[in-house]
């Protein structure tokens, strides 16, 4: 199957005042339409450079990231949703006025909007909330409504960075499961940006390892096991070893 995005000889400088900063060298990827890719390593190896980069929220040095093959322009943007590492929730709206939002943007009416956003809302089990402004959400709740904000949109592409990094390990749990149910129903391409390695091993089809400063393409490490996945499985354990070894440099 061709790639649905490929990344060309991708380097990423930051141009200082007085200095340069490479966040990631010749990165070389292809994602497959309806991958679940998580990408993992170090802090400050680059993932959220490349993250913002697919989201097309800055340009790229050198290189090149092709969607079905053509290259991204101003025209071509990808259709993307982005759940980002801080929550993102508009304080002045409600639950349901948040995943409303990609959806005005489209210019859809408002009966199908609201409806649309219900059932998003819905499948995150936040029905009872929907109408709570985000400051009155729990930080899981947040999470929740930025993951259904970002699927309401129907992008083809869904970019997320750490999107549970910050919750407690049950609700991490619940939303994983919930994120699996979505993915399964709706076939969307992921990029999922994680620092725990048990959760890249239990979501991912392929967890690419960044590694350096400049980041590189460590290591890819596939994920060939049925879902729902139980993480005491011996191959599960054995995977999430592997990927601590590669975060490790080895
Ligand atoms: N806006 C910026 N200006 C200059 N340098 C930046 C900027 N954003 C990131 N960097 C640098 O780029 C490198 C990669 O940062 P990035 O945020 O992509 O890392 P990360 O892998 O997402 O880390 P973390 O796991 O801590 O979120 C770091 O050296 C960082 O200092
Ligand atoms: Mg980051």
């Amino acid at each position: 199957m061709p790639a649905k995005v490929s990344i060309k000889d991708l380097t990423m400088d930051y141009m200082l005042k007085d200095s340069v900063v490479t966040a990631l060298k010749d990165i070389n990827l292809d994602i497959k339409d309806g991958e679940f890719l998580c990408v993992v390593g170090l802090s400050g190896c680059g993932k959220t450079t490349l993250l913002n980069i697919l989201g097309g929220f800055f340009p790229h040095t050198e290189g090149e990231i092709l969607l079905d093959g053509k290259p991204i322009t101003d025209a071509v943007r990808m259709n993307r949703g982005v759940v980002f590492q801080e929550y993102a929730l508009f304080p002045w709206r409600t639950a349901l006025k948040n995943v409303e939002f990609g959806l005005e943007m489209k210019g859809m009416e408002p009966k199908l909007r609201e409806e649309t956003a219900k059932k998003y809302i819905e499948l995150v089990h936040l029905e009872k909330f929907a109408h709570l402004y985000s400051h009155n959400l729990s930080g899981g709740m947040k999470q929740r409504v930025a993951v259904a904000r970002a699927y309401a949109y129907e992008p083809e592409f869904l970019l997320m960075d750490e999107p549970f990094g910050a919750l407690d390990a049950q609700t991490r749990e619940n939303l994983q499961e919930m994120t699996i149910e979505v993915w399964q129903q709706t076939h969307k391409t992921i990029f999922y940006v994680t620092h725990n390695l048990g959760e890249a091993v239990y979501l991912a089809d392929r967890i690419i390892v960044l590694a350096g400063q400049p980041g590189v393409i460590h290591k890819e490490i596939r994920v060939d096991l049925p879902r729902p996945r139980d993480p005491f499985d011996p191959k599960v354990i054995e995977l999430e070893r592997q990927t601590t070894e590669a975060v490790r440099g080895n």
